[in-house]
């Protein structure tokens, strides 16, 4: 018996030793750091989900901003360093990019076991990334997207019409999922060429298997966590994201997507169409042409949706901004009440407004960089020896509400980026919705396309206000996704406007 304790107890003290190894890895360098909890480390609602990480982050940014340029924590056991100067935030996207080439996600995952993943830049890492990424580039030149303008605009249109019938029940609309339908249908038409009918079914397949693709199960979660917490698992547990029943489906409707186009001759200058061109080129198989369109479809809809359920919450709760945007985009409108490809673009309002929405509710939270070569990093007299392998994130939500670089930075305010201010904003790594530097979002220009085309219909068509089922004090992002959701939805009223 005492034998059988004596053991358990050495085992208790291995794994605390263990876990607690890393503990001064930062305070031995002169690297301010909180206090860390074993097991927990620094960012305990990571392992719990009570909160969302993000509000880990905020204690720490909170503690530490303005004292210094970078503190060090531990995830679990692993020490990382949280940025928290804009400048050096600079440096790690786009000055030293060389030694920040990778995110920590190509280690995660498995291209053998998850092949669908395997061409997505976001899941890859040095060379191949730098040849998938160029090889996709091209899939969003303005031609391309000036091309897929018109499906967009048709979604944009079936999006009115569901509201205004819809509108007659008085019921709120919950704008995140309006705002999904509508995203849902834009990229399954834009890569698929298909209609996925969101407006009209209930549970449209697609949009139900697009959600299973982004909502990994507990066991994926768990065997993350081990990972992460155990490098020498690494290898030795396979992560696999995707169940087979998924990846049949999109494969399966990729190859009814190409079986259409080539017996019915359609020629249409989509993201399908690029992706041919690609095959035709390149000579890449079905796997990875399905793997191309499952990009597509994952990085396209849910970030985007997102991105337009808050800027729509945000109208509805700022009548001034609602009404000058209405005036604007109006000005702007045919006579038939549409807004061309070009003149889209132009309405300068609309962009800030759209980015003042991202600024406040930015669909990732934060971003990281993996080191992979050893560097140093430098600001006000501070130094930091930033070793390979070592993880670097970037707080985006925290530096969007930080009051050293916003006036009232919690209010709904897009005439701050006036006179050309937001390229300024964006540039100095104080806005970064779409991150920075050569990683920046692939998708951005398609995303902002798809956004504002549904934000002009919308506030050309009616007017919104917030419903009482929106619960908002205290605002809660939900713990259980890795986005910026709020818990409880965004609900709002629909009211269609007269046209003289
Ligand atoms: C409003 C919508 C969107 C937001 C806010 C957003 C945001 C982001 C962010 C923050 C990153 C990381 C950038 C960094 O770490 O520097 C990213 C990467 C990426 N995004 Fe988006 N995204 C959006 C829509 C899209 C769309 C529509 C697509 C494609 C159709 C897309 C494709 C990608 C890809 C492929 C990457 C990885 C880029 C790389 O590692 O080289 N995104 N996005």
């Amino acid at each position: 018996m005492f034998l059988i304790i004596l053991i358990v107890l050495a085992i208790v003290a291995l794994v605390y030793v263990y876990l607690t190894w890393n503990f001064d890895y930062w305070t031995k360098r002169g690297i301010p750091a909180p206090k860390t909890k074993v097991l927990f480390g620094d960012l305990p609602n990571g392992l719990t989900r009570k909160k969302h990480l993000i509000y880990d982050f905020q204690v720490i940014y909170d503690d530490f901003k303005g004292k210094t340029p970078f503190v060090g924590i531990i995830q679990t056991r692993d020490p990382r360093l949280l940025i928290l100067e804009p400048e050096v935030v600079k440096d790690v996207l786009i000055r030293k990019f060389n030694s920040f080439r990778n995110t920590e996600f190509p280690d995660m995952i498995d291209t053998e076991q998850d092949p669908l993943f395997a061409q997505n830049p976001f899941f890859l890492k040095d060379e191949e990334w730098k040849e998938k990424r160029a090889e996709i580039t091209p899939a969003f030149t303005t031609s391309r997207l000036k091309a897929l303008y018109p499906l967009i605009e048709d979604v944009s249109s079936r999006m009115v019409k569901y509201i205004t019938n819809e509108s007659k029940k008085s019921d709120p609309f919950d704008a995140r999922e309006l705002s999904a339908k509508y995203t849902t249908d834009v990229v399954s038409n834009c890569i698929f060429g298909i209609d996925a009918e969101s407006f009209t079914k209930e549970k449209p397949e697609i949009r139900e298997m697009g959600r299973k693709l982004l909502a990994p199960s507990p066991t994926v979660i768990f065997k993350i966590f081990l990972v992460e917490s155990f490098k020498f698992l690494k290898g030795v547990i396979k992560i696999r994201f995707m169940p087979d029943d998924i990846k049949d489906f999109f494969v399966n409707l990729l190859q009814q997507a190409l079986k259409y186009r080539k017996e019915n001759n359609v020629q249409r200058e989509d993201f399908l169409d690029y992706i041919i061109q690609l095959r035709n080129k390149k000579n890449i198989s079905e796997l990875e042409m399905a793997s191309h369109t499952i990009s597509f479809f994952t990085d396209g809809f849910e970030t985007s949706s997102i991105a337009i359920s808050y800027a729509l919450y945000e109208l509805a709760k700022n009548k001034r901004v609602q009404d000058k945007l209405r005036v604007e985009v109006n000005k702007h409108c045919d006579d038939n009440g549409l807004l061309n490809f070009e003149t889209l673009n132009d309405i300068a309002y609309l962009d800030q407004v759209f980015h003042e929405a991202l600024r406040l509710h930015p669909p990732a939270l934060l971003t990281s960089r993996m080191c992979t070569e050893t560097v140093d990093l430098e600001h006000d007299g501070k130094k930091v020896t930033v070793e390979k392998e070592k993880n670097v994130f970037i707080p985006i939500m925290q530096i969007h509400y930080d009051s050293e670089y916003y006036l009232e930075p919690k209010s709904f305010q897009p005439e701050r980026f006036d006179d050309g201010a937001l390229k300024d904003y964006l540039d100095r790594c104080v806005l970064m919705p779409f991150g920075a530097g050569p990683r920046i979002c692939l998708g951005m220009r398609f995303a902002s396309l798809q956004s504002k085309a549904a934000i002009a219909a919308i506030i050309h068509n009616f007017e919104m206000s917030v419903n009482e089922k929106t619960q908002d004090n205290p605002f809660i992002i939900d713990p259980k996704e890795f986005l910026n959701f709020k818990v409880g939805g965004l609900w709002l009223n629909f009211k269609p406007l007269k046209k003289e």
